[in-house]
């Protein structure tokens, strides 16, 4: 790898991780990103092991290809399905979301004993990745599948009554299973954007939690990766460059990202991974 101005390949089933990308940026500023959002296959959360891994590592080697040396999944689904099969597939570095999140959960445990509950598609949920890597770390971990919640998001319902209501039974149903709760991992990329939707249901049900975010928890671990610091961007940084791609529609994945990036996305490649 450079050691002058790495090469960062982030990759998502489409525009959600951007959520890391948004992360990454202010932490790694002096860096070069190439990003692929593989939107002709979303949704992978609802598909099976063998489609995800399939997808994932298509999407990983074009990255590799196009000159990255280092690959983050940004997407908990592929990260929770496909880390070792795209580890396998790949003679370069490859940092997933679900072990800096789990990490950032025992970071933010303040009581023993910690219990906490992730959200996240029914494919992550179903591959139990995240509560082993809870339990690795001792904590207690409970999962819910939210499948609603993505579609939502990807609908602009940040802040929609409906979603309250959707995301009060989901966290009212996996409360009443996992009362000691005391940690709210967001085993998503979309989930971010709901933070502050959480909050409020959260507040209503009068169960406050601590957030975990595990796309901030990824960012810092590739910037601990790379041996920068985790906390303050580097001020001599000349500014990050970034490309996009994607597999569908790139006027959907300017118009979305933008809500996700924090900031205009710039020119969308359109590029064709096969089915
Ligand atoms: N990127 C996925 C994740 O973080 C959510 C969207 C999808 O299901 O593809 O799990």
């Amino acid at each position: 790898m450079s050691s002058l101005k790495p090469t960062i390949g982030v990759f998502d089933s489409g525009f959600g991780g951007l959520t890391v990308l948004r992360a990454l940026l202010p932490l790694i500023p002096d860096a070069r990103y190439i990003y692929l959002g593989d939107t002709a296959r979303l949704p992978y959360g609802s598909k099976s092991h063998e489609t995800i891994a399939r997808y994932a590592v298509s999407s990983a080697k074009f990255l590799h290809e196009q000159g990255a040396d280092l690959l983050v999944i940004a997407c908990n689904t592929a990260t929770a399905l496909a880390f070792e099969d795209i580890q396998r597939a790949l003679p370069i570095p490859v940092i997933g979301v679900v072990e800096p999140g789990a990490q950032a959960a025992l970071a933010a445990a303040e009581s023993t004993p910690n219990q906490v509950l992730v959200l996240a598609t029914t494919a992550t949920v179903q591959s139990r990745a995240y509560t082993q890597a809870l339990n690795a770390l001792n904590l207690e971990a409970t999962e819910k599948a939210c499948p609603l919640l993505v579609p939502l998001v990807e609908e602009g319902w940040i802040n929609h009554p409906v979603t309250d209501e959707v995301l009060k039974i989901y966290l009212t149903e996996a409360l009443a299973q996992a009362p000691a709760t005391n940690t709210l991992l967001l085993g998503c990329t979309h989930y971010p954007l709901l933070e502050p939707a959480i909050r409020r249901t959260l507040t209503s049900m009068q169960h406050p939690l601590t957030i975990i975010d595990a796309a901030k928890a990824t960012a810092r671990a590739v910037a601990s990766h790379l041996g920068l610091p985790s906390q303050s961007p580097d001020l001599n940084a000349t500014g990050p460059q970034c490309t996009f791609y994607a597999t569908d529609s790139v006027e959907k994945f300017q118009f979305l990202g933008s809500n996700f990036l924090g900031q205009a996305v710039a020119k969308v490649n359109l590029i064709d991974l096969g089915g």
